[in-house]
């Protein structure tokens, strides 16, 4: 069987406190390469100055080896920082007016790709196969190629694909689908966005849609594929199960006591409608009087990519929103919103869904959002909880049995709330087996089967 090469920008390798970066890539990245075993490069989260970086340093756990790079703070500020998290980031979430074009920051960008692939190259056979992940790295395989390497190397989208009138208003969109059409296999979460990128391509004329997933664009045929993003649903299911024991999950909920538990768990970012969902937290309190001290909503948000502006305002943002509600509706004896800023342990957000009798999932727009998917598996299948989803997340694709809404309707989330709170159990069992099997015959190891099963099938590049 042919090593598999993964490529990131954000790698999971534990702090010394044990704990991995949150964010579903590396959390499903993880668990796929664990299985296969592997070299799994990217960038090491630091910065080496103005200094040109060191070589790689590799580092072995398991069966995994992690290769990982510095890169200089002008590389972090154009290419992490600008291109990818200001420009393309929120084109890919459809938030025109949130994109920051700067030309130093997209040759950044492009610069960058090229540092990777040579550091990248001198450790690839050529029988391995590469698997690049996510928007910080669409140029890589145009690099790889240039160098001469032949591997099969696949590409997946972690988050959404947007219209041709969205993409195009970036500047430099043709470099950007030109870069794609050097994977042999380019992946996308759902098949809205797959329509997208096809309608993308046929836009301008730039490509033709060959049948049976393939396309042809720029000189290159590559295959176009949909692949839902999935957990480690059994394991992490066992997991929640057990954590209920865990001193933290315990403390959590003798302090909730008789009220019922809301939970939210996002980065903090634009993308995740966390201003929305406050909104409508409140917006439910205050046409539901009889709910005043009966729950306590939980709103778990580490920090995300602080250094770029919009973020940076959000965490002020959030902030005074959650204390604005706790102050007018709170009580001597309750706190209607615990917010907290931090990462927490996989086990312990584990016993903490499984307290919670509502998930609330309501991204603006989100490529999967595999917290929808973790709420579900965590769930006591006698008594489980009430996942409300927005339509907007790819996630809503899979999960029929999710209360749907609309997260810019404020009103319409709160009567979701109300709706989820009030369930009688025959319901909530239905509505949670009929997530919990779709979650258990698509996990994540499925999902990085069937990529890597086209990876391996579509045509040799080396001829
Ligand atoms: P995104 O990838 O945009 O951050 P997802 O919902 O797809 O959104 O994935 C988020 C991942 O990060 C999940 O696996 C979730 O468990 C993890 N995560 C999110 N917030 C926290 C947190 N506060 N502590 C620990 N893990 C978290
Ligand atoms: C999303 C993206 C990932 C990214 C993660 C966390 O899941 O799809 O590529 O790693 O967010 O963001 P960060 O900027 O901290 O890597």
């Amino acid at each position: 069987m042919s090593r598999l090469v993964i490529v990131s920008n954000r790698v999971p390798v534990p702090d010394k406190g044990g704990i991995a970066p949150a964010g579903g890539l590396a959390v499903a990245l993880k668990v796929a390469l664990e299985e296969h075993g592997g070299i799994w490069m990217g960038w090491s989260g630091r910065s080496s100055g103005e200094n040109e970086p060191e070589p790689l340093a590799q580092l072995h756990q398991g069966n995994i080896t992690y290769a990982l790079t510095d890169l200089t703070d002008t590389d972090v500020g154009e290419y992490y920082h600008g291109f990818a998290n200001r420009v393309l980031w929120p084109i890919c979430h459809y938030r025109l007016d949130l994109a920051e074009y700067g030309r130093k920051e997209m040759a950044g960008y492009f610069r960058v790709n090229r540092f990777f692939a040579h550091r990248l190259a001198p450790l690839v056979r050529p029988d391995d196969v590469i698997w690049v992940h996510d928007y910080h790295l669409i140029p890589l395989a145009a690099e790889l190629r240039q160098m001469g390497l032949k591997n099969r190397i696949g590409f997946f989208l972690h988050i959404p694909w947007p219209p041709a009138d969205v993409l195009f208003t970036m500047p430099v969109h043709e470099e950007i689908m030109r870069g794609l059409s050097h994977y042999d296999v380019v992946g996308f979460q759902t098949d809205h966005d797959l329509e997208n990128f096809a309608g993308c391509l046929r836009r301008e004329g730039i490509g033709d849609e060959l049948g049976g997933g393939r396309f042809s664009a720029y000189g290159r045929v590559f295959k176009g594929g949909i692949y839902a993003i999935g957990i480690e649903t059994a394991a992490f299911a066992e997991f929640a199960k057990k954590a209920l024991t865990n001193k933290t999950v315990r403390k959590a909920r003798e302090s909730i006591e008789h009220r019922s538990l809301i939970i939210g768990v996002d980065r903090l970012d634009y993308s995740k409608g966390i201003t929305q969902r406050i909104d409508a937290f409140e917006r439910f309190i205050l046409a539901n009087p009889a709910q005043q001290g009966r729950v306590t909503y939980l709103q778990i948000t580490p920090k995300s990519r602080s250094e770029v502006p919009e973020y940076e305002a959000m965490q002020r943002t959030v902030a005074e929103q959650a204390g604005r509600v706790n102050g007018a509706l709170g009580a001597v004896d309750w706190v209607p919103i615990r917010y907290i800023n931090r990462s927490v342990g996989r086990h312990i957000l584990a016993g903490l869904y499984r307290l919670g009798k509502v998930g609330l999932v309501t991204p603006l727009r989100d490529g999967m959002n595999l917290v929808a998917k973790e709420y579900v598996a965590a769930q006591d299948p006698d008594d489980p909880g009430v996942l409300v989803l927005s339509r907007f997340a790819g996630a809503a694709r899979d999960l029929r049995g999710a209360l749907l809404v609309n997260p810019y309707d404020i009103e319409g989330t709160a009567n979701a709330m109300a709706r989820a709170l009030s369930m009688p159990l025959e319901e909530r069992k239905d509505r949670w087996k009929t997530m919990m099997d779709h979650l258990l015959e698509h996990d994540v190891s499925r999902w990085c089967r069937d990529f890597l099963n086209d990876l391996a099938t579509s045509p040799d590049p080396s001829g």
